[in-house]
């Protein structure tokens, strides 16, 4: 074939799969086999490989994912991309309405759409073809995740019509997909995702564009930014222009001339939120008409047009059939409720942490129980109550045990604390735990390496401690259950990039009492090696900000032990990384702003800045944000509704600024 027929023959087979994918994608209404699908982009992949001149950034082709990227751009938002206002009631809907009123008088209508469960994109198209997509980010930066974008069938590679514009919405994973994708995960014993949301999101932060590919995602289009610009006067004919260009909108919006309309909508899907083969988590209100949007303007984290209600979280009920002990990393014996499995918000459930034995006690939980059980933040199993009334008189009363379910030594109970504890360093439960500590993801971070193979190295005496997880080799794996050829090589690799982690992740991951992942980041900062810190005495370490005297004791002890110091020499031997390779520290003497070498708290709202913004800012000039009030305190940034710190900063007698004064000085 020439290149002039293989040019004409492309631009057919872009017709073709684009009405194609739209077709099954966008419409829901498949009009060919898929086996004549897969052919033609096959034809069309060959011929692009062939004549490498007919590739283009909009071509079918791109849907199957192109090669592995580095990492994501970052992208500015023209427009920034907002969050909504909540309201959890009825009366906050006809609060909500009363503020709309008083602004644009009576004569306005609301549109109702879905609350779509999954990340906020937006996508630039340019004469027509997309060209860039990006995650929201902070709202006013984002990632640049196009390549991913590109694999959602629902996104459109080219428009109907040749146009410019910035459209906004959620891409999602559908209940199925989700339930297909996880199942899968366990079979291959990997952790599964707690809901479509993070899947999604996990999803679509892949630097493999291939992942998102095989991931079943969709999206949503719900708007368009700087809507005013492309001459549309509201939100619906906005939606039903989207429509008529070839994106996919929800079907499921409503028009309702007033408040009273939206309530009956709201409450409508109550009842048929079960059935919907996606995940939502609430209903959007929005006033219709795009000037009086803009007559009732934004505040700095969301509009005051819209607001969003949200659904009270599920809640089922079933059966605790038992509660089992698990014995964590540092001894404490936490109670666990094993239940009759049910499903609640998208997955099965069938353990809830009951975290100790006073919450046995305060809620009355019994073995047998019929109980209320929901997703607390839509993530983690909980136990909300038990159903007194359905008691038939078989439970029966739950005893803490007086030895460790895993090494029989007693348990002690420390004066100022409600956990029980294993006090017996050598417990095999607390070394197995803190060897599933040292793989974790804020740890040393060793994909491959998770839960269930450490707890199996372990029980096969394999490992003993974690400088043994650097002396494993293939022969000693081959023979562990679910380990193929392919995992392990994964694995050995993991293990060995490891070595190059920069400190304070190795810190974190030894476990020191006290030393979190903060902590250990800190400590690193300061003494940048490991030999440093090992040698650091109690003055120098107290005189660190974020140090206090618990966390230096603790560290004083752990390097004071032999086995300790055994430990950290077989690492090092293995070529395991002990230097910190973080930014530097800004150094007081290096920084002439006012907030260098303080401690600044931030309390209450912030009006300007979120939290994290103003933290990130106060950092760089070499200051130091701290979570509490106390005598080490220099000053405190009061926002509005400021409670219990400013109360007792004002009692220390610590200066106080407002969020302005803070900006003033910020910019100086
Ligand atoms: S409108 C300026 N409409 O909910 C308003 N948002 O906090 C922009 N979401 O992250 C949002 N479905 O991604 C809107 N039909 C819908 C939505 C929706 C889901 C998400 C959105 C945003 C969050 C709101």
């Amino acid at each position: 074939m020439d290149l002039q027929s293989a040019k004409n023959r492309v631009r057919e087979l872009h017709t073709l799969l684009n009405h194609y994918n739209y077709q099954y994608y966008v419409l829901d209404q498949p009009s060919v086999p898929d086996a004549e699908y897969d052919q033609l982009m096959q034809e069309l992949i060959g011929l692009e490989a062939k004549f490498p001149e007919l590739n283009s950034p909009d071509s079918p082709s791109q849907r199957v994912g192109g090669g592995v990227l580095e990492s994501f751009e970052k992208v500015e938002h023209r427009v920034p991309m907002l969050s909504l206002g909540n309201a959890f009631s009825p009366q906050d809907l006809r609060d909500f309405d009363r503020r709309i009123r008083q602004v644009v008088g009576d004569d306005f209508s609301y549109v109702c759409e879905l609350k779509i469960d999954g990340l906020a994109v937006s996508l630039h198209y340019q004469d027509g073809v997309f060209v860039q997509g990006a995650t929201r980010g902070d709202g006013s930066i984002g990632e640049d995740i196009t390549a991913n974008l590109k694999t959602i069938g629902s996104i459109p590679l080219r428009l109907k019509e040749a146009v410019s514009l910035e459209v906004r919405g959620e891409a999602f994973m559908p209940k199925r997909s989700f339930e297909t994708l996880n199942k899968a995960k366990e079979e291959k014993g990997e952790e599964p995702f707690a809901n479509p949301r993070n899947a999604a999101a996990g999803s679509l932060r892949q630097l493999d564009p291939k992942i998102a590919a095989s991931r079943n995602l969709d999206v949503f289009l719900y708007g368009i930014a700087g809507a005013g610009e492309v001459g549309i006067t509201s939100h619906s004919e906005g939606l039903n222009w989207l429509d008529s260009l070839g994106f996919k909108t929800n079907r499921e919006r409503k028009l309702c001339p007033d408040i009273e309309r939206v309530i009956e909508f709201v409450e409508s899907w109550v009842e048929k939120r079960p059935n919907l083969p996606y995940e939502i988590d609430g209903i959007v209100i929005k006033v219709d008409s795009l000037g009086q949007q803009e007559e009732l303007g934004t505040t700095a984290k969301s509009p005051r047009w819209a607001i969003a209600y949200k659904f009270p979280a599920e809640e089922v009920v079933t059966t605790l059939r038992d509660i089992e002990l698990n014995v964590g990393r540092t001894g404490v014996i936490t109670p666990t409720a094993i239940l009759e499995p049910v499903r609640v918000a998208g997955t099965t459930v069938q353990r809830a942490s009951l975290h100790n034995e006073d919450l046995i006690r305060e809620k009355d939980i019994r073995l047998g129980d019929q109980v209320v059980v929901k997703k607390a933040g839509d993530i983690i199993p909980e136990v909300v109550n038990v159903l007194v009334e359905r008691r038939t008189g078989m439970e029966r009363e739950f005893v803490m045990p007086t030895h460790c379910p895993e090494c029989e030594s007693e348990l002690v109970r420390f004066e100022d604390e409600v956990a029980l504890r294993c006090i017996n360093p050598k417990c095999p439960a607390q070394i197995r735990e803190g060897l599933i500590h040292f793989v974790s993801r804020n740890a040393m971070n060793i994909e491959g390496l998770g839960e269930k193979v450490i707890s199996q190295l372990f029980a096969e005496n394999l490992i003993h401690d974690v400088a043994d997880l650097y002396k494993l080799n293939r022969e000693q794996l081959i023979g562990l259950e679910r380990m193929g050829e392919k995992s392990i090589q994964k694995m050995l690799a993991a293990i060995e990039a490891s070595k190059e982690n920069s400190l304070e992740k190795l810190l974190f991951g030894l476990g020191i009492r006290h030393v979190g992942a903060k902590a250990a980041k800190t400590l690193a900062m300061e003494f940048e090696t490991m030999d440093r810190l090992a040698v650091a005495t109690s003055e120098e370490l107290k005189a660190i900000n974020e140090i206090g005297e618990k966390m230096a004791d603790s560290v004083l002890t752990y390097f004071g032990m032999d086995e300790v110091t055994e430990l950290i020499e077989e690492l090092k031997a293995a070529s395991v990384n002990m230097q910190y390779k973080g930014p530097k520290r800004v150094l007081a003497e290096e920084s002439d702003s006012f907030f260098s070498g303080k401690t600044i708290v931030l309390t209450g709202k912030l009006e300007q800045l979120t939290r994290n913004e103003a933290k990130e800012k106060i950092e760089a000039l070499g200051g130091n944000v701290a979570g509490s009030v106390s005598k080490k305190t220099d000053l405190v940034i009061a926002g509005e509704d400021a409670g219990s710190k400013l109360t007792k900063a004002e009692e220390l007698g610590i200066e106080v600024w407002n969020e302005e004064r803070m900006i003033e000085e910020l910019n100086k």
